[in-house]
């Protein structure tokens, strides 16, 4: 009986209140929605990833995460891997294409292309050096990453080396980002391009070789 006194007036009260009640609950629900949930810039039918709407200022922030990655590592480590990527991708997509036209003297019977290069490297030693090079790097820089990420007020990708004052311009490191992020596809997509037709960049270039080597 207690139930039915309390329910019956309960329900008459929402009917009698009907239309009104309901549009409201709308606009708070739409409000608190917009507040919270907003379209990324990059990728407009997804909602922009929180850690990233959080840190607007970061250089090249375009919202894209369509992963949500930066919901579950830190954001610093992960700017700075991004950096570190797109570093060493631009060296090496400048390396590709120089070495068509010079290579050291001791390298004269290196293969030319990268994919057997590689394989080269292995046998001769080079790549060993090259990889007791970057652990030996890393070794020395983990302690400042770790900082960063505890809350120093380390930039990541920082490590004092700007002999050229580069980093005066503001636009610097919006511009190093973007280049990098275009040189980490550059070059997958120019040492799979030397695997599939067997030629240099350049050299497809002039050859108008574009198609698979078959
Ligand atoms: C990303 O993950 C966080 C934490 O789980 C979550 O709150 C947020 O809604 C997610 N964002 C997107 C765009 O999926």
């Amino acid at each position: 009986m207690a139930f039915v006194s309390t329910f019956v007036p309960a329900v008459s009260a929402v009917l009698r209140r009907g239309a009104p009640a309901r549009v409201s609950t709308r606009a708070v629900a739409r409000s608190v929605s917009t507040v919270t949930m907003r379209a990324s810039k990059s990728v407009p039918f997804m909602e922009v990833p929180p850690v990233l709407a959080e840190n607007p200022s970061m250089p090249g922030n375009v919202e894209f995460d369509p992963l949500n990655i930066s919901a579950y590592l830190p954001i610093k480590w992960l700017q700075e891997a991004e950096i570190k990527h797109g570093r060493v991708c631009m060296l090496a997509c400048l390396g590709l294409l120089v070495q068509e036209f010079f290579t050291f003297p001791f390298y004269k019977n290196a293969p030319h292309l990268a994919t057997s290069g590689h394989d080269y490297g292995v046998k001769v030693g080079g790549m060993v050096h090259i990889l007791m090079a970057v652990v030996i790097w890393e070794a020395l820089t983990t302690p400042a990453v770790v900082q960063m990420i505890n809350g120093g007020d380390r930039k990541p990708g920082y490590f004092g080396f700007d002999p050229l004052n580069l980093g005066k311009n503001p636009a610097f490191a919006v511009n190093e980002v973007k280049n990098g992020r275009l040189a980490m596809i550059g070059i997958g997509g120019m040492i799979h391009q030397q695997w599939m037709t067997n030629q240099g960049s350049v050299e497809q270039l002039l050859k108008g070789n574009f198609l698979p080597h078959v």
